[in-house]
């Protein structure tokens, strides 16, 4: 048994990502980087006006720069559970987020606008009741059209707000104008309503009681705006918006081929893939040695208890366990450790993730171990016993090895749930092959080719392991 544990401990520690702290002092950085100019992904990196601006705040006060991207409406409680330091998010100050938070002097004036397609009747913000309108869910947006026009259709980018738009499934978006403006450069059948609904100020937030953090923040931003690098970082994104269009109008392909240049060679959009690929094989093979060992541990002691009336205890918390795990959702599972256990330590995602799916795991391999050693004649207990060998020896060299070689199949199976479930990951803003896709169709708009392109490379991998499991079962009744 030790054997195994140490094995399994050993390869787990060869897949954790191995992290190393460097010697400055760390901001860390909260945003959603779903909303260009201000914060996108291109070419693999996150870019943008508001990641520009931190990374001089950090360089000027010499800070080292960390990312973390996440949903827009979990930005706010990550700082202030104290997952991030600043939330840089091209966030609106408003006096409800105010009691939450403390916000920087406003470094951007902007304004909410609607977008139709450009043949809509929609003329006006008067004429939007009863229409079908899409918002970014939790946006100031949001809440204008919630309170003002009626129950909006929540999104939770805006990227898939306008794709429903162009698909003719809603009637209008409200976005804040620059975000509008990319798009509509982007979808040339969209247009913008000048006229605003409102404005608006964005600030940097940071946690209630870092005074001293905000004050830094507030000198750096003062001495941006005086010395004109904030003019000059957005003149930078205007000419990123500016090449997007250029680019829309010469697109070197159409049809497929187009679609296909597009989504997946434009700007290295395929490395989207790839990297997910390796997160997403990671993330399901450390959890899944995570949760056969976790496995077999509650299996051993739930068939010892059941046995022999020991462990009565350690037999409680077993089963408590299995209830807990298995009687709620793996996704919210994955939001308490990130959120709750894990809120206010830095821990990697990929880290989070193999603990979330492995414990989730671990509940159904016990019961799937717990069938097997059941499976076992019971006649072979008291063979190894009248042996001479203890009971922990006998359920060691004779049940258990019997015991998995039954229960392969299901445990392949159990594995082949796993590398999907592992797909909710996007929750925590964790990018693993569905998340790169979801990435690649937030900035072609095209659904089909990239979530079709996922759907694939997930169906050859369960077709692939399936074949290893079947060749491994035939290797293993060979050698009965
Ligand atoms: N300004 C709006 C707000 O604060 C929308 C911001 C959305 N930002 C983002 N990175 N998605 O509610």
């Amino acid at each position: 048994m030790k054997r195994y544990i140490l094995t399994i401990l050993f390869l787990l520690t060869l897949l954790l990502p191995a992290y190393g702290a460097g010697n400055k002092p760390v901001l860390r950085m909260v945003t959603s980087a779903n909303f260009p100019p201000y914060e996108f992904h291109d070419n693999n990196t996150i870019v943008g006006i508001d990641v520009d601006i931190v990374r001089e705040i950090a360089k000027r006060n010499n800070f080292d720069l960390l990312i973390e991207d996440m949903k827009f409406d979990s930005i706010i409680a990550a700082v202030q559970t104290g997952k991030g330091d600043i939330a840089a998010s091209a966030i609106t100050v408003t006096e409800d987020r105010k009691k939450m938070v403390d916000f920087s002097i406003p470094y951007v004036t902007s304004r909410q606008v609607i977008i139709v397609p450009g043949d809509s009747l929609i003329d006006s913000g008067k004429v939007l009741k009863g229409k079908r309108i899409g918002v970014q869910h939790g946006t100031t947006g949001d809440n204008y059209v919630t309170e003002n026009i009626g129950e909006p259709q929540r999104y939770d980018d805006a990227s898939m707000a306008i794709t429903a738009l162009l698909k003719g499934k809603l009637d209008a978006v409200v976005l804040d104008y620059e975000p509008s403006q990319v798009h509509a450069a982007k979808n040339p059948a969209l247009k913008i309503l000048e006229e605003p609904l409102f404005f608006e100020e964005y600030a940097f937030a940071v946690a209630k009681g870092r005074g001293q953090l905000l004050a830094v923040i507030n000198q750096t931003l003062s001495q941006l705006k005086k010395d004109g690098v904030l003019t000059e970082i957005r003149k930078k994104y205007e000419k990123h918006t500016e090449e997007v269009v250029k680019n829309v109008t010469e697109e070197k392909y159409t049809g497929i081929a187009g679609d296909f240049y597009t989504n997946f060679v434009k700007d290295n959009r395929w490395q989207y893939l790839v990297d997910g690929f390796y997160v997403t094989i990671a993330v399901a093979v450390s959890s899944v040695l995570f949760g056969v060992l976790i496995g077999f541990v509650v299996a051993v002691i739930r068939s010892t208890a059941d046995q022999t009336g020991k462990l009565k205890i350690a037999n409680f918390f077993c089963r408590l366990y299995l209830a807990v795990i298995r009687g709620t959702p793996v996704v919210l599972q994955l939001l308490i450790i990130y959120f709750v256990v894990f809120g206010s330590v830095d821990v990697d995602k990929v880290l989070v993730a193999i603990i979330a799916f492995g414990i989730n795991s671990g509940a159904y391999v016990a019961e799937i171990i717990r069938s097997g050693i059941m499976s076992v004649d019971r006649g072979q207990m008291e063979a190894g016993r009248s042996l001479g060998f203890s009971y922990l020896q006998t359920m060691n060299l004779i049940i258990l090895p019997q015991a998995f070689k039954n229960v392969l199949p299901a445990l392949g199976n159990e594995f082949i749930v796993l590398l999907k479930e592992t797909s909710v990951c996007g929750f925590i803003a964790l990018q693993d092959l569905t998340k790169g896709g979801d990435i690649i169709r937030s900035q072609t708009y095209n659904a089909f080719m990239p979530l079709i392109a996922v759907a694939l490379i997930y169906l050859l991998l369960v077709v692939i392991f399936s074949k290893l499991l079947e060749i491994l079962e035939k290797r293993l009744k060979r050698n009965e």
